[in-house]
């Protein structure tokens, strides 16, 4: 026996060093951990149950045969986070460069399978070199296996993914089809063809770094979430947002003991939003002074500034949180930010989490930029999102609410359950100064006559009692209050029940 135990674990030992402690070495020497250790880092200690540990590759050609190591590449299994369960594959670079052969892409679908089976996220760590050259089309099927669960789970159980390195080819559209792709600074970089094929087809010449590093998908493509310093920074953020996930479409939001009393009053509120309408302000305050102990997982917080979108808590529970961001652009709605918003609020939508709404939008970005863009098109995105959510929705409006982005940003007319305005509050068809240039078009050369209009027209139009008149505003809430107001607006919307009519699946303007 001791000697079946002594080969189980020499079996064992051999397979945990991966491609060798050379090339352990070599990622180490360039900043990165091993996939065994990210896991460790990811999931509650000793929690880890690693699967298909002695898996090999079973292919022939190109002397392959004889070049086999235990795993195949990638490093799968399940494990806790804070007690919660999760399944987990990380690539490991060490082995073949992490790429994906026939066996390696089996494992990969193994535990999408179990994951999806048994309705608990799932988290892919990517280091790799794409396909496996040597296996072909083999590899390429494999791939295809794992982009055919990515979708079925979509909307079932949260996917994410975390970009650890070198992320190309195939391996870039399985974490472009997931919920979130978060990226390591200077050590990961993601494209569909490297800086040499880039050179071949078109003559650019450009870095890894420049082609798709974590500065770029960050802040202009927008296919990362966020970028962090290193992987143990990664590792830990990931647990951290675990705690605001469900674990699937069915089960509630977690809940999370906390000692910010939900009646907690910020009286600092009362003067966040400044005398001159045109004075910016930043909304972090209003979010952060909001939610439990100011705990705000932002998404996407370097791509569209305009609009902030992150998860918070409530007395404990995960809420979604959207915000015009009147200190970038105004906080004017555009195709990034409608985009970028939309799939927030899907997400959230997904995953039965309640969403607040926080709205001080001038309206949408004029302009031939934009509209030869697809403003149409990409506003509708958030329209159409907002308006297909079922889940709680309670929105404040804090000051302005004009035109179109007055009904996009979770209007009562889009079924907003909870309404709210602050008394400084504008909700209108547009601000004084556009509306009085063209309804007063003739009187534009009297100084006199436009500032007596401007001057009614604020009067009657910026302020929210013309919505409220009509219930599109429930009620007019003091800024110190807020947290509260949404605090009892959630605890009464717990059982809420909305369905829409049934349907395949919707047509949303992509
Ligand atoms: C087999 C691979 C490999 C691959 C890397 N390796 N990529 N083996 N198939 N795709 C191996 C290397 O041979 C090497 O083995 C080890 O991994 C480390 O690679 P290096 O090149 O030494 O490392 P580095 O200099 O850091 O460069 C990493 C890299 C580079 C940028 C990822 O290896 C690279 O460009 N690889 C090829 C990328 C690629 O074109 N993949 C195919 C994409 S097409 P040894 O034994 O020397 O340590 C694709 C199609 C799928 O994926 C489409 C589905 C929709």
């Amino acid at each position: 026996m001791n000697d079946i135990i002594a080969e189980l674990e020499k079996r064992r030992e051999n397979a945990r060093l991966g491609g060798g402690q050379k090339r352990i070495d070599a990622q180490h020497q360039r900043g990165k951990l091993t996939a065994r250790e990210r896991i460790e880092l990811l999931l509650d200690e000793n929690s880890f149950e690693e699967l298909d540990m002695y898996v090999e590759h079973r292919c022939t050609d190109f002397g392959m045969e004889k070049n086999k190591i235990s795993g195949d590449g990638v490093v799968t299994g399940w494990g806790t986070v804070n007690g919660r369960v999760i399944y987990v594959f990380a690539k490991d670079f060490t082995v073949f460069g992490g790429s994906l052969s026939e066996e390696h892409a089996k494992k990969i679908t193994k535990i999408q399978d179990m994951a999806l089976r048994n309705r608990a996220p799932i988290i892919g760590l990517f280091d790799a070199g794409g396909a496996r050259i040597q296996e072909g089309v083999a590899a390429l099927g494999g791939y295809g296996e794992v982009f055919q669960r990515n979708v079925l789970s979509s909307g079932v159980i949260p996917q994410i993914s975390v970009i650890m390195g070198p992320c190309a080819g195939g391996d870039v559209y399985s974490p472009a089809m997931t919920d979130f792709i978060f990226m390591v600074k200077d050590t990961s970089y993601m494209f569909v063809t490297g800086p040499d094929v880039v050179k071949t087809v078109t003559n650019e010449e450009v870095t890894a770094e420049e082609l798709g590093g974590a500065s770029v998908h960050t802040v202009k493509s927008s296919i990362a979430d966020k970028g962090y310093e290193n992987d143990v920074e990664a590792m830990l953020q990931m647990r951290r947002l675990m705690d605001f996930l469900p674990g699937n479409n069915m089960s509630d939001v977690p809940v999370l003991p906390t000692k910010d009393c939900p009646d907690r009053v910020e009286t600092s509120l009362d003067s966040l939003v400044p005398e001159n309408p045109n004075q910016p302000y930043d909304m972090h305050e209003l979010i952060t002074k909001v939610v439990d102990e100011g705990d705000f997982f932002e998404i996407q917080e370097k791509f569209a500034g305009n609009i902030i979108c992150g998860f918070g808590r409530v007395e404990g529970q995960t809420v979604g949180i959207v915000a015009n961001q009147p200190m970038v652009l105004a906080g004017v709605l555009d195709s990034d930010a409608s985009r970028k918003a939309g799939r927030f609020v899907r997400f959230c939508d997904c995953f039965n989490i309640p969403l607040v709404t926080f709205v001080d939008v001038p309206g949408f970005l004029p302009g031939t930029a934009q509209e030869y863009g697809g403003l149409i098109k990409h506003g509708a995105k958030l329209l159409f999102a907002y308006a297909e959510a079922t889940v709680p929705k309670i929105t404040v409006i804090t000051r302005k609410a004009y035109g179109g982005a007055y009904d996009v940003m979770s209007s009562k007319h889009i079924r907003g359950d909870m309404n709210y305005a602050w008394p400084t509050a504008e909700i209108a068809v547009m601000g004084a100064k556009g509306a009085v240039e063209i309804i007063h078009r003739k009187d534009l050369d009297d100084p006199e006559k436009i500032a007596e209009h401007t001057k009614n027209y604020e009067d009657r139009f910026c302020s929210p009692f013309v919505a409220a008149e009509r219930g599109y505003i429930d009620e007019v809430i003091l800024p110190r209050n807020t947290r509260r107001r949404i605090s009892r607006a959630l605890n009464m919307l717990k059982n809420k029940q909305v369905e829409n009519p049934w349907k395949k699946h919707d047509n949303i303007p992509l």
